[in-house]
């Protein structure tokens, strides 16, 4: 049988997904209508043989446990626990700790899933890759741009054999083009014996020079793969699909856009959107009633009232209790549950939090990602007004703002 583990960190993390991680710790915040780790829960669901899930992190058990509640009921055949840290122990730290409960039952393999990682999810290609080789394990390796690669751990990987010859975590100078991409799959015994060396060279390091700092952290990446890989054991399976690390507030944007886009091939149901028939009921003349135009892959929660004026998409996730009034356009952007866009307001390339209000005529935007730039989106984080008629172009806006001036590139406190 087979395990997974999702490493999701704790509240010391996401610090530049703030201010969207303020309310909802990140694994928590919605793409594609559904919290980031949900989409990871429905492609391991699908694994043939994998009956439990390990959520490892150091959040409040209080913060977790309502989405495992919600995550048993949507993935009935997976067991789905939360294991908490009791304090950050390391991206290896933690398996290391929770080592019996991992090992329980004898899983011959575990799939180990960062929880901030979107991407195709071929688990059944690594899956063959792993068992075509006798290493210790399978990490997903994926192309970035050359300037990008250094905030990643890079791969040099050997073309015949595709062993990770050289791996090394967020190098200084350019190693690679070829990074990790925070999803592997382990021989379990192996796994272990190998997190069991890391921990002893840490050890025998710290009582060999008393100046060590003697933390509990033990990092998978440069504690066990790193060495992994000199030793020929780690193997990289090279995916072409594409991959979004959300990482920064803005990756997001390009993140729920990805998850949209495979739903609409993979999981037609999940883009649900309101029938026009059912829009149609509240005027008296229905049967001329088309909705309003909605612009494919959206996510529109069933309970969002749009008006049959508005125009959405592509690439738009709308939640819960949301109302969208007379005239408004929205593209390319997350609308948290609660928020009111009023008649003729514009949102676009932008997040907007929950229980904010879009006053009328205004404009929330960002830009289209455009050769090489960075993406510039509008973030506002819960609870902001943004009032008639006023724009706000790429800012990032705090908490329970009122916004009353129009603004452009800045960070509004
Ligand atoms: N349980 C637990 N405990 N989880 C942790 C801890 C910890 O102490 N620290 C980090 N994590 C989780 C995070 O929530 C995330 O899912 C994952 O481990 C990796 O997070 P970081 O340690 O912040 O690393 P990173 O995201 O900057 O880079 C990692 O991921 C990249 C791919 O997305 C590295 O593995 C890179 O090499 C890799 O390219
Ligand atoms: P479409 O023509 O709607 O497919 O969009 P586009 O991609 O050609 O245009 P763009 O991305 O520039 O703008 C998106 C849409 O929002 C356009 O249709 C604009 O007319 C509309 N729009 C721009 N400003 C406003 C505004 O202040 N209020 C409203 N309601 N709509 C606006």
């Amino acid at each position: 049988t087979t395990k997974a583990v999702l490493l999701i960190g704790g509240p010391s993390k996401g610090t530049r997904f703030r201010p969207l991680s303020l309310d909802v710790p990140k694994p928590l915040f919605c793409v594609g209508g559904r919290p980031i780790i949900w989409h990871s829960l429905v492609a391991l669901s699908h694994v043939q043989g994998l009956t439990e899930v390990l959520l490892i992190g150091f959040y409040d058990e209080a913060v977790i446990n309502p989405f495992i509640k919600d995550a048993s009921r949507d993935f009935p055949n997976l067991s789905i626990r939360y294991l908490r840290e009791y304090q950050s122990l390391g991206t290896a730290g933690g398996l290391y700790h929770y080592r019996d409960v991992i090992l329980k039952g004898n899983p011959s393999q575990i799939f180990v899933v960062h929880s901030d990682i979107v991407c195709g999810w071929p688990l059944e290609e690594m899956q063959k890759f792993h068992s075509g080789h006798r290493g210790v394990g399978t990490m997903m390796a994926v192309k970035v741009p050359k300037e990008e690669a250094n905030k990643f751990g890079c791969v040099v990987i050997d073309p015949q054999t595709s062993q990770a010859r050289h791996y090394v975590e967020k190098p200084e100078e350019f190693l690679s083009d070829t990074v990790n991409a925070g999803l592997y799959l382990f021989d379990s015994n192996l796994l272990f014996t190998s997190i069991r060396d890391a921990m002893d060279t840490k050890l025998k390091r710290s009582s060999d020079d008393p100046e060590a700092t003697n933390d509990e952290q033990l990092r998978l990446e440069q504690d066990v793969l790193s060495p992994l890989a000199h030793t020929g054991k780690l193997y990289a399976y090279q995916t072409t699909s594409p991959w979004v690390q959300i990482k920064s507030a803005a990756s997001a944007i390009p993140a729920n856009a990805l998850i949209l886009a495979s739903y609409k091939t993979t999981n037609p149901s999940l883009l649900r959107r309101r029938s026009p028939t059912i829009l149609a009921k509240s005027r008296a003349d229905y049967s001329k009633k088309k909705g309003p135009e909605i612009v494919e892959p959206c996510f529109i929660h069933e309970d969002a009232q749009i008006d049959d004026t508005a125009k959405i998409g592509p690439n738009v996730s709308i939640g819960s209790g949301v109302k969208v009034g007379f005239g408004s356009r929205i593209k390319e952007s997350i609308i948290l549950d609660n928020t009111v866009i009023d008649k003729n307001a514009c949102v676009l390339y932008s997040i907007v939090g929950e229980e904010c209000k879009i006053g009328p005529w205004a404009r929330v935007e960002g830009a289209p990602l455009a050769g090489g730039q960075q993406q510039s989106i509008a973030i506002l984080g819960k609870d902001v007004s943004v009032l008639k008629e006023v724009h706000i172009r790429s800012c990032i806006v705090l908490p329970s703002k009122v916004l009353s001036k129009s603004a452009k590139n800045e960070v509004l406190l």
